[in-house]
Protein backbone atom coordinates (compact mmCIF):
# COMPACT_ATOMS: atom_id res chain seq x y z
CA UNK A 1 0.00 0.00 0.00
CA UNK A 2 1.18 3.40 -0.89
CA UNK A 3 0.12 5.79 2.31
CA UNK A 4 1.33 9.50 2.47
CA UNK A 5 1.00 11.50 5.69
CA UNK A 6 0.95 14.79 5.63
CA UNK A 7 1.46 16.87 8.74
CA UNK A 8 2.91 20.27 10.06
CA UNK A 9 5.48 18.13 12.29
CA UNK A 10 8.24 14.97 12.26
CA UNK A 11 10.52 14.08 14.59
CA UNK A 12 13.44 15.04 13.77
CA UNK A 13 12.95 17.05 10.98
CA UNK A 14 10.92 19.39 13.17
CA UNK A 15 8.76 18.94 16.13
CA UNK A 16 6.99 20.98 18.63
CA UNK A 17 5.09 18.28 20.85
CA UNK A 18 3.59 14.57 20.48
CA UNK A 19 2.44 14.98 16.88
CA UNK A 20 6.32 15.37 15.41
CA UNK A 21 6.98 12.11 17.53
CA UNK A 22 4.26 10.38 16.00
CA UNK A 23 4.74 11.55 12.31
CA UNK A 24 8.24 10.21 13.29
CA UNK A 25 7.34 7.13 13.71
CA UNK A 26 3.99 5.62 12.60
CA UNK A 27 5.35 5.63 8.97
CA UNK A 28 8.64 3.86 9.96
CA UNK A 29 6.18 1.05 11.50
CA UNK A 30 4.23 1.07 8.61
CA UNK A 31 7.11 0.47 6.08
CA UNK A 32 8.79 -2.44 8.61
CA UNK A 33 5.27 -3.88 8.16
CA UNK A 34 5.88 -3.91 4.18
CA UNK A 35 4.04 -1.16 3.17
CA UNK A 36 5.82 2.10 0.95
CA UNK A 37 4.35 4.73 3.61
CA UNK A 38 5.56 8.56 3.24
CA UNK A 39 5.73 11.88 4.67
CA UNK A 40 4.96 15.06 3.53
CA UNK A 41 5.61 17.82 5.51
CA UNK A 42 6.51 21.81 5.19
CA UNK A 43 10.19 22.57 4.26
CA UNK A 44 11.12 25.28 7.51
CA UNK A 45 14.93 25.91 8.27
CA UNK A 46 15.87 23.25 10.42
CA UNK A 47 19.11 21.87 11.40
CA UNK A 48 17.81 18.67 9.45
CA UNK A 49 17.62 20.49 6.76
CA UNK A 50 21.30 21.19 6.42
CA UNK A 51 22.97 18.06 7.70
CA UNK A 52 20.76 15.79 4.73
CA UNK A 53 20.97 15.59 1.13
CA UNK A 54 18.01 16.39 -0.84
CA UNK A 55 16.85 15.76 -4.17
CA UNK A 56 14.73 18.36 -6.13
CA UNK A 57 11.39 16.28 -7.29
CA UNK A 58 9.16 18.93 -8.43
CA UNK A 59 8.48 22.68 -9.26
CA UNK A 60 5.06 24.07 -9.64
CA UNK A 61 2.88 27.54 -9.40
CA UNK A 62 -0.12 27.54 -7.55
CA UNK A 63 -2.17 30.46 -6.83
CA UNK A 64 -2.83 31.61 -3.01
CA UNK A 65 -6.15 34.08 -3.17
CA UNK A 66 -4.93 36.65 -5.66
CA UNK A 67 -1.03 35.26 -5.00
CA UNK A 68 0.57 33.44 -7.30
CA UNK A 69 3.77 31.44 -5.07
CA UNK A 70 6.18 28.94 -6.27
CA UNK A 71 6.68 25.71 -4.77
CA UNK A 72 9.41 23.23 -4.75
CA UNK A 73 9.38 19.44 -3.34
CA UNK A 74 12.62 17.90 -2.16
CA UNK A 75 12.69 14.50 -0.84
CA UNK A 76 15.45 13.17 1.10
CA UNK A 77 17.94 10.75 -0.63
CA UNK A 78 18.83 7.74 1.47
CA UNK A 79 15.10 7.45 3.66
CA UNK A 80 17.56 7.92 6.68
CA UNK A 81 14.18 7.58 8.83
CA UNK A 82 13.07 4.91 7.53
CA UNK A 83 10.55 6.29 5.36
CA UNK A 84 10.55 8.76 1.92
CA UNK A 85 10.52 12.31 3.54
CA UNK A 86 9.69 15.02 0.76
CA UNK A 87 9.84 18.59 2.24
CA UNK A 88 7.67 21.28 0.24
CA UNK A 89 9.51 24.77 0.31
CA UNK A 90 7.62 27.89 -0.19
CA UNK A 91 9.69 31.12 0.08
CA UNK A 92 8.13 33.78 1.80
CA UNK A 93 5.40 31.76 3.64
CA UNK A 94 7.74 28.16 5.07
CA UNK A 95 10.92 29.29 4.91
CA UNK A 96 11.11 30.18 8.65
CA UNK A 97 13.09 28.64 11.98
CA UNK A 98 9.62 27.83 13.41
CA UNK A 99 7.15 25.88 12.92
CA UNK A 100 3.70 27.56 14.58
CA UNK A 101 3.23 31.18 15.89
CA UNK A 102 3.23 33.51 13.12
CA UNK A 103 0.25 35.95 12.07
CA UNK A 104 0.52 34.28 8.46
CA UNK A 105 0.11 30.92 10.12
CA UNK A 106 -3.20 30.21 8.52
CA UNK A 107 -1.67 31.41 4.94
CA UNK A 108 1.34 29.19 5.77
CA UNK A 109 -0.65 26.00 6.04
CA UNK A 110 -3.07 26.59 3.60
CA UNK A 111 -0.56 27.39 0.89
CA UNK A 112 1.54 23.94 2.29
CA UNK A 113 -1.97 21.88 1.66
CA UNK A 114 -3.01 23.87 -1.38
CA UNK A 115 0.99 22.92 -2.77
CA UNK A 116 0.99 19.29 -2.03
CA UNK A 117 -2.84 18.40 -3.26
CA UNK A 118 -1.17 20.13 -6.77
CA UNK A 119 1.12 18.00 -6.29
CA UNK A 120 -0.30 15.10 -5.86
CA UNK A 121 -2.44 15.78 -8.86
CA UNK A 122 0.53 15.40 -11.28
CA UNK A 123 2.03 11.96 -10.22
CA UNK A 124 0.95 9.31 -12.60
CA UNK A 125 -0.64 7.37 -10.10
CA UNK A 126 -2.55 7.74 -7.03
CA UNK A 127 -1.51 6.71 -3.88
CA UNK A 128 -3.81 3.97 -1.73
CA UNK A 129 -4.18 6.13 0.80
CA UNK A 130 -3.84 9.92 2.10
CA UNK A 131 -3.51 10.51 5.46
CA UNK A 132 -3.81 13.91 7.20
CA UNK A 133 -2.96 14.91 10.64
CA UNK A 134 -4.25 17.87 13.04
CA UNK A 135 -5.89 21.00 11.83
CA UNK A 136 -2.83 22.35 9.47
CA UNK A 137 -3.75 19.87 6.89
CA UNK A 138 -7.58 19.67 7.55
CA UNK A 139 -8.34 20.93 4.45
CA UNK A 140 -7.26 18.84 2.07
CA UNK A 141 -10.01 16.03 2.38
CA UNK A 142 -12.36 18.91 0.90
CA UNK A 143 -10.05 20.25 -0.97
CA UNK A 144 -9.45 16.83 -3.24
CA UNK A 145 -13.13 16.22 -3.42
CA UNK A 146 -14.48 19.95 -3.62
CA UNK A 147 -11.79 22.31 -5.33
CA UNK A 148 -12.34 22.06 -9.47
CA UNK A 149 -8.37 21.70 -9.62
CA UNK A 150 -7.75 18.76 -7.67
CA UNK A 151 -11.38 16.90 -7.96
CA UNK A 152 -9.76 13.52 -9.77
CA UNK A 153 -7.92 13.32 -6.26
CA UNK A 154 -11.07 12.79 -4.72
CA UNK A 155 -11.74 8.90 -5.52
CA UNK A 156 -8.75 9.00 -2.89
CA UNK A 157 -9.18 7.61 0.51
CA UNK A 158 -8.16 9.85 3.49
CA UNK A 159 -7.82 9.63 7.14
CA UNK A 160 -7.88 11.95 9.42
CA UNK A 161 -6.02 12.17 12.97
CA UNK A 162 -7.10 14.30 15.88
CA UNK A 163 -4.26 14.53 17.71
CA UNK A 164 -5.77 17.63 19.49
CA UNK A 165 -9.57 19.06 19.31
CA UNK A 166 -8.84 22.24 21.03
CA UNK A 167 -7.12 23.60 18.28
CA UNK A 168 -9.42 23.58 14.91
CA UNK A 169 -7.72 26.37 12.83
CA UNK A 170 -10.52 28.53 12.44
CA UNK A 171 -10.62 30.85 9.60
CA UNK A 172 -12.67 34.04 9.13
CA UNK A 173 -15.08 33.40 6.07
CA UNK A 174 -13.41 36.49 4.36
CA UNK A 175 -10.69 34.32 3.81
CA UNK A 176 -12.55 32.61 1.67
CA UNK A 177 -10.73 33.58 -1.45
CA UNK A 178 -7.68 32.10 -0.11
CA UNK A 179 -8.82 28.65 -0.94
CA UNK A 180 -8.99 27.28 -4.54
CA UNK A 181 -12.15 27.39 -6.59
CA UNK A 182 -14.65 24.75 -5.07
CA UNK A 183 -18.57 24.06 -5.48
CA UNK A 184 -19.77 26.44 -4.26
CA UNK A 185 -22.79 24.69 -2.65
CA UNK A 186 -20.26 22.52 -0.71
CA UNK A 187 -19.70 26.05 1.51
CA UNK A 188 -21.31 24.26 4.60
CA UNK A 189 -18.56 21.89 4.61
CA UNK A 190 -16.32 24.38 5.72
CA UNK A 191 -18.68 26.03 7.82
CA UNK A 192 -19.02 25.49 11.60
CA UNK A 193 -20.61 28.01 13.50
CA UNK A 194 -20.23 30.80 11.00
CA UNK A 195 -16.56 30.38 10.64
CA UNK A 196 -13.95 28.06 8.15
CA UNK A 197 -13.42 25.41 10.83
CA UNK A 198 -11.15 23.17 9.45
CA UNK A 199 -11.10 20.36 11.74
CA UNK A 200 -14.88 20.92 11.35
CA UNK A 201 -14.22 19.84 7.98
CA UNK A 202 -12.13 17.36 7.75
CA UNK A 203 -14.31 15.34 9.93
CA UNK A 204 -17.19 15.70 7.48
CA UNK A 205 -15.17 15.10 4.59
CA UNK A 206 -12.67 12.41 5.57
CA UNK A 207 -13.14 8.71 4.68
CA UNK A 208 -12.03 7.65 8.34
CA UNK A 209 -11.44 10.04 11.59
CA UNK A 210 -9.11 8.49 14.02
CA UNK A 211 -8.00 9.54 17.23
CA UNK A 212 -4.99 8.72 19.16
CA UNK A 213 -7.10 7.19 21.76
CA UNK A 214 -9.96 4.96 22.72
CA UNK A 215 -11.32 6.98 25.71
CA UNK A 216 -10.24 10.31 23.74
CA UNK A 217 -12.91 9.73 21.00
CA UNK A 218 -15.02 8.67 23.72
CA UNK A 219 -14.77 12.04 25.69
CA UNK A 220 -15.04 14.04 22.30
CA UNK A 221 -18.38 12.95 22.03
CA UNK A 222 -19.30 15.28 25.20
CA UNK A 223 -16.45 18.02 24.95
CA UNK A 224 -14.85 18.68 22.15
CA UNK A 225 -14.71 22.05 22.06
CA UNK A 226 -17.74 23.06 20.48
CA UNK A 227 -17.84 19.89 17.76
CA UNK A 228 -19.62 17.51 20.18
CA UNK A 229 -22.69 17.18 18.10
CA UNK A 230 -20.59 16.76 15.21
CA UNK A 231 -18.34 14.08 16.68
CA UNK A 232 -21.85 12.09 17.56
CA UNK A 233 -23.23 12.65 14.14
CA UNK A 234 -20.02 11.04 12.28
CA UNK A 235 -19.33 8.49 15.30
CA UNK A 236 -20.25 5.44 12.20
CA UNK A 237 -16.72 6.39 10.67
CA UNK A 238 -15.11 7.75 13.83
CA UNK A 239 -12.57 5.56 15.96
CA UNK A 240 -9.94 5.48 18.44
CA UNK A 241 -6.06 3.81 18.25
CA UNK A 242 -3.78 4.21 21.01
CA UNK A 243 -0.61 6.20 19.50
CA UNK A 244 2.16 3.88 20.50
CA UNK A 245 6.00 5.10 21.21
CA UNK A 246 9.27 4.99 18.61
CA UNK A 247 10.97 2.03 20.79
CA UNK A 248 14.51 2.56 18.96
CA UNK A 249 14.55 6.15 20.10
CA UNK A 250 13.24 5.90 23.75
CA UNK A 251 15.17 2.97 24.49
CA UNK A 252 16.97 3.08 27.85
CA UNK A 253 19.67 0.42 26.89
CA UNK A 254 20.92 2.88 23.79
CA UNK A 255 19.56 6.30 24.31
CA UNK A 256 22.85 8.20 23.75
CA UNK A 257 21.29 11.43 25.62
CA UNK A 258 21.35 9.74 29.10
CA UNK A 259 24.09 9.69 31.55
CA UNK A 260 24.12 5.87 31.77
CA UNK A 261 22.49 2.73 29.82
CA UNK A 262 20.01 0.34 31.61
CA UNK A 263 17.83 -2.48 31.06
CA UNK A 264 14.91 -3.95 33.05
CA UNK A 265 17.67 -5.99 35.11
CA UNK A 266 19.82 -3.02 35.80
CA UNK A 267 17.17 -0.56 36.47
CA UNK A 268 18.03 0.43 40.10
CA UNK A 269 21.57 1.38 38.99
CA UNK A 270 21.10 2.32 35.51
CA UNK A 271 17.90 5.27 36.82
CA UNK A 272 20.44 5.89 40.14
CA UNK A 273 23.37 7.20 37.90
CA UNK A 274 21.03 9.02 35.50
CA UNK A 275 19.54 10.71 38.78
CA UNK A 276 22.85 11.60 40.36
CA UNK A 277 23.85 13.25 37.02
CA UNK A 278 20.37 14.75 36.83
CA UNK A 279 20.13 16.15 40.72
CA UNK A 280 23.95 17.28 39.73
CA UNK A 281 22.78 19.50 37.48
CA UNK A 282 19.58 20.89 39.09
CA UNK A 283 21.49 21.01 42.70
CA UNK A 284 18.36 18.52 44.29
CA UNK A 285 19.04 15.75 46.38
CA UNK A 286 19.37 12.92 45.06
CA UNK A 287 18.71 10.71 48.04
CA UNK A 288 14.42 12.12 48.56
CA UNK A 289 12.30 11.21 45.27
CA UNK A 290 11.99 12.65 42.37
CA UNK A 291 9.25 14.01 40.56
CA UNK A 292 9.10 15.55 37.59
CA UNK A 293 6.96 17.50 34.75
CA UNK A 294 7.98 18.14 31.24
CA UNK A 295 6.00 19.37 28.29
CA UNK A 296 3.86 22.80 27.34
CA UNK A 297 3.12 24.94 29.97
CA UNK A 298 -0.60 25.29 28.90
CA UNK A 299 -4.41 25.20 30.52
CA UNK A 300 -4.69 21.67 28.52
CA UNK A 301 -1.65 20.36 30.79
CA UNK A 302 -3.00 21.64 33.78
CA UNK A 303 0.06 23.62 33.86
CA UNK A 304 -1.44 26.79 35.99
CA UNK A 305 -1.81 25.04 38.79
CA UNK A 306 1.70 23.32 38.95
CA UNK A 307 3.52 25.98 41.27
CA UNK A 308 0.85 25.90 43.81
CA UNK A 309 0.30 22.23 43.70
CA UNK A 310 4.15 22.13 44.01
CA UNK A 311 4.54 24.78 46.88
CA UNK A 312 2.09 23.04 49.06
CA UNK A 313 3.53 19.57 48.17
CA UNK A 314 6.51 20.53 49.57
CA UNK A 315 4.61 22.37 52.81
CA UNK A 316 2.61 19.61 53.09
CA UNK A 317 5.08 16.74 53.29
CA UNK A 318 8.23 18.63 54.63
CA UNK A 319 9.96 19.10 51.88
CA UNK A 320 10.23 15.21 51.53
CA UNK A 321 10.28 15.22 47.50
CA UNK A 322 12.33 17.03 44.95
CA UNK A 323 10.57 18.96 41.78
CA UNK A 324 12.03 19.74 38.25
CA UNK A 325 10.13 21.08 35.85
CA UNK A 326 11.04 21.01 31.85
CA UNK A 327 8.92 23.08 29.61
CA UNK A 328 7.72 26.49 27.84
CA UNK A 329 4.36 27.78 27.51
CA UNK A 330 2.29 30.83 28.98
CA UNK A 331 4.68 33.52 30.23
CA UNK A 332 2.51 34.00 33.34
CA UNK A 333 3.12 30.20 34.39
CA UNK A 334 6.69 30.33 33.90
CA UNK A 335 6.91 33.49 35.86
CA UNK A 336 5.09 31.83 38.89
CA UNK A 337 7.36 28.79 38.42
CA UNK A 338 10.64 30.50 38.36
CA UNK A 339 8.81 32.55 41.70
CA UNK A 340 8.64 29.21 43.07
CA UNK A 341 11.80 27.71 42.42
CA UNK A 342 13.44 30.88 43.79
CA UNK A 343 10.88 30.21 47.05
CA UNK A 344 11.94 26.81 47.38
CA UNK A 345 15.78 26.76 46.48
CA UNK A 346 17.14 22.92 47.06
CA UNK A 347 13.71 21.02 46.31
CA UNK A 348 12.45 22.63 43.28
CA UNK A 349 14.24 23.56 39.77
CA UNK A 350 13.19 24.03 36.36
CA UNK A 351 14.69 24.53 33.24
CA UNK A 352 12.35 26.95 30.85
CA UNK A 353 12.40 26.45 27.11
CA UNK A 354 12.45 23.14 25.12
CA UNK A 355 15.18 20.57 25.51
CA UNK A 356 14.84 16.99 23.38
CA UNK A 357 18.38 16.11 25.19
CA UNK A 358 17.38 16.91 28.80
CA UNK A 359 14.01 15.46 28.42
CA UNK A 360 15.75 11.62 28.00
CA UNK A 361 17.83 12.44 30.94
CA UNK A 362 14.52 13.32 32.44
CA UNK A 363 12.71 10.50 31.41
CA UNK A 364 16.17 8.33 32.57
CA UNK A 365 16.85 10.00 36.39
CA UNK A 366 13.35 10.84 37.63
CA UNK A 367 11.56 8.79 40.02
CA UNK A 368 8.16 9.90 38.76
CA UNK A 369 6.72 12.18 36.43
CA UNK A 370 3.59 14.29 36.72
CA UNK A 371 0.85 14.53 33.94
CA UNK A 372 -2.05 16.31 35.64
CA UNK A 373 -3.49 17.35 32.23
CA UNK A 374 -7.06 18.68 31.75
CA UNK A 375 -7.09 17.22 28.36
CA UNK A 376 -5.21 14.66 27.23
CA UNK A 377 -6.02 12.87 23.86
CA UNK A 378 -2.98 10.09 24.32
CA UNK A 379 0.13 11.36 25.89
CA UNK A 380 3.09 10.04 24.94
CA UNK A 381 4.99 11.51 27.91
CA UNK A 382 3.59 8.64 30.05
CA UNK A 383 5.10 6.06 27.71
CA UNK A 384 8.31 7.03 27.47
CA UNK A 385 8.12 7.22 31.33
CA UNK A 386 7.15 3.89 31.87
CA UNK A 387 9.51 2.43 29.05
CA UNK A 388 12.57 4.24 31.64
CA UNK A 389 11.37 2.71 34.54
CA UNK A 390 9.53 6.38 35.85
CA UNK A 391 6.75 5.69 37.54
CA UNK A 392 3.64 8.29 35.62
CA UNK A 393 1.47 9.98 38.28
CA UNK A 394 -1.58 10.75 35.98
CA UNK A 395 -5.24 12.54 35.85
CA UNK A 396 -7.41 9.34 35.21
CA UNK A 397 -7.95 11.14 31.36
CA UNK A 398 -7.57 10.60 28.12
CA UNK A 399 -5.33 8.53 26.86
CA UNK A 400 -3.55 8.54 30.39
CA UNK A 401 -6.60 6.32 31.62
CA UNK A 402 -5.99 3.90 28.52
CA UNK A 403 -2.17 3.53 29.45
CA UNK A 404 -1.76 4.26 33.02
CA UNK A 405 -3.07 1.47 36.18
CA UNK A 406 -3.03 2.31 39.37
CA UNK A 407 -0.78 0.85 41.85
CA UNK A 408 -3.70 0.03 44.11
CA UNK A 409 -5.16 -2.14 41.47
CA UNK A 410 -3.70 -5.63 40.62
CA UNK A 411 -0.79 -5.71 39.00
CA UNK A 412 -0.94 -1.69 38.59
CA UNK A 413 2.49 0.06 38.09
CA UNK A 414 1.35 4.14 38.22
CA UNK A 415 -0.32 6.44 40.26
CA UNK A 416 -3.60 8.18 39.02
CA UNK A 417 -5.87 10.60 40.26
CA UNK A 418 -9.10 12.36 39.20
CA UNK A 419 -8.66 15.68 39.25
CA UNK A 420 -6.66 18.22 38.08
CA UNK A 421 -6.50 20.11 41.75
CA UNK A 422 -4.15 21.02 43.92
CA UNK A 423 -4.98 18.70 46.60
CA UNK A 424 -5.18 15.92 44.20
CA UNK A 425 -2.01 16.11 43.17
CA UNK A 426 -0.73 16.81 47.09
CA UNK A 427 -2.50 14.06 47.82
CA UNK A 428 -0.46 11.98 45.45
CA UNK A 429 2.46 13.12 45.83
CA UNK A 430 2.13 11.72 49.17
CA UNK A 431 2.03 8.29 47.77
CA UNK A 432 4.78 8.96 45.71
CA UNK A 433 6.70 9.25 48.72
CA UNK A 434 5.17 6.50 50.52
CA UNK A 435 5.86 4.21 47.53
CA UNK A 436 9.37 5.19 47.64
CA UNK A 437 10.01 5.64 51.16
CA UNK A 438 8.03 2.98 52.80
CA UNK A 439 6.92 0.09 49.83
CA UNK A 440 10.22 -0.70 48.15
CA UNK A 441 9.91 -4.77 47.03
CA UNK A 442 6.83 -3.10 45.07
CA UNK A 443 8.74 -0.13 44.16
CA UNK A 444 11.23 -2.37 42.77
CA UNK A 445 8.52 -4.26 41.07
CA UNK A 446 6.70 -2.25 39.44
CA UNK A 447 9.82 -0.36 37.70
CA UNK A 448 10.80 -3.98 35.93
CA UNK A 449 7.36 -4.40 34.88
CA UNK A 450 6.56 -1.24 33.65
CA UNK A 451 9.78 -1.39 31.04
CA UNK A 452 8.43 -4.40 29.73
CA UNK A 453 5.08 -3.20 28.69
CA UNK A 454 5.37 -3.15 24.98
CA UNK A 455 3.78 0.19 24.06
CA UNK A 456 5.87 0.37 20.81
CA UNK A 457 3.79 1.48 17.81
CA UNK A 458 3.84 -2.79 16.82
CA UNK A 459 0.03 -2.98 17.36
CA UNK A 460 -1.04 0.35 16.75
CA UNK A 461 0.47 0.53 12.86
CA UNK A 462 -1.02 -2.86 12.21
CA UNK A 463 -4.69 -1.36 13.13
CA UNK A 464 -4.03 1.59 11.01
CA UNK A 465 -3.39 -0.65 7.90
CA UNK A 466 -6.70 -2.49 8.90
CA UNK A 467 -8.21 0.65 8.82
CA UNK A 468 -6.61 1.52 5.54
CA UNK A 469 -7.33 -1.74 3.99
CA UNK A 470 -11.08 -1.68 4.85
CA UNK A 471 -11.55 2.07 3.02
CA UNK A 472 -9.62 0.35 -0.21
CA UNK A 473 -12.08 -2.61 -0.47
CA UNK A 474 -15.28 -0.41 -0.06
P1 LIG B 1 1.65 17.23 23.44
O1 LIG B 1 1.81 16.78 22.06
O2 LIG B 1 0.26 17.57 23.81
O3 LIG B 1 2.58 18.34 23.81
P2 LIG B 1 2.64 14.57 24.19
O4 LIG B 1 2.73 13.92 25.52
O5 LIG B 1 1.95 13.81 23.14
O6 LIG B 1 2.01 16.01 24.42
O7 LIG B 1 4.10 14.82 23.61
C1 LIG B 1 4.97 15.76 24.10
C2 LIG B 1 6.32 15.52 23.46
O8 LIG B 1 7.06 16.74 23.49
C3 LIG B 1 7.18 14.51 24.20
O9 LIG B 1 8.11 13.95 23.31
C4 LIG B 1 7.90 15.39 25.23
O10 LIG B 1 9.07 14.79 25.72
C5 LIG B 1 8.18 16.60 24.37
N1 LIG B 1 8.34 17.87 25.08
C6 LIG B 1 7.36 18.68 25.54
N2 LIG B 1 7.88 19.80 26.08
C7 LIG B 1 9.21 19.69 25.97
C8 LIG B 1 10.31 20.53 26.32
N3 LIG B 1 10.13 21.69 26.92
N4 LIG B 1 11.56 20.11 26.02
C9 LIG B 1 11.75 18.91 25.41
N5 LIG B 1 10.77 18.07 25.05
C10 LIG B 1 9.52 18.46 25.32
C1 LIG C 1 -1.44 16.02 20.81
C2 LIG C 1 -2.00 15.64 22.15
C3 LIG C 1 -1.25 14.54 22.85
C4 LIG C 1 -0.91 13.42 21.89
C5 LIG C 1 -0.16 14.00 20.71
C6 LIG C 1 0.24 12.94 19.70
O1 LIG C 1 -0.51 17.00 20.85
O2 LIG C 1 -2.12 16.77 23.00
O3 LIG C 1 -2.02 14.03 23.94
O4 LIG C 1 -0.11 12.45 22.54
O5 LIG C 1 -0.95 14.92 20.04
O6 LIG C 1 -0.87 12.28 19.16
Amino acid sequence: MEIIHVSAECYPVAKAGGLGDVVGALPKYQVELGHNAKVVMPMYRTKFLYNNNWDLVHEGYQQLGSQQFKYAVIREKTNVLGFELYLIDINGLLDREKIYGYDDDTERFLAFQIATCDWLSKWAHQPDIVHCHDHHTALMPFMMQFCHAFKHLGRIPTVFTIHNAQYQGWIDWNKQALLPPFDSWKWGLLDWDKTINPLACAIKCASKVTTVSPSYMEELRYAANGLENLMQYERGKSVGILNGIDADVWNPQSDNFIAKNYDDHAVKEGKRKNKKELCGQFGLDEDKPLIVFIGRLVGEKAADILPDAIRNSTYQHRGAANFLVLGSGESEVENNLEHVKNQLHGYVNTYIGYNETLSHLMYAGADFLLMPSRVEPCGLNQMYALRYGTVPMVRSTGGLKDTVKDFGDWQGYGIRFNNATVPDITHSVGRAIDLYNNKRDLYNWMRSYMMNINYSWDASAEEYIKLYENLIEN
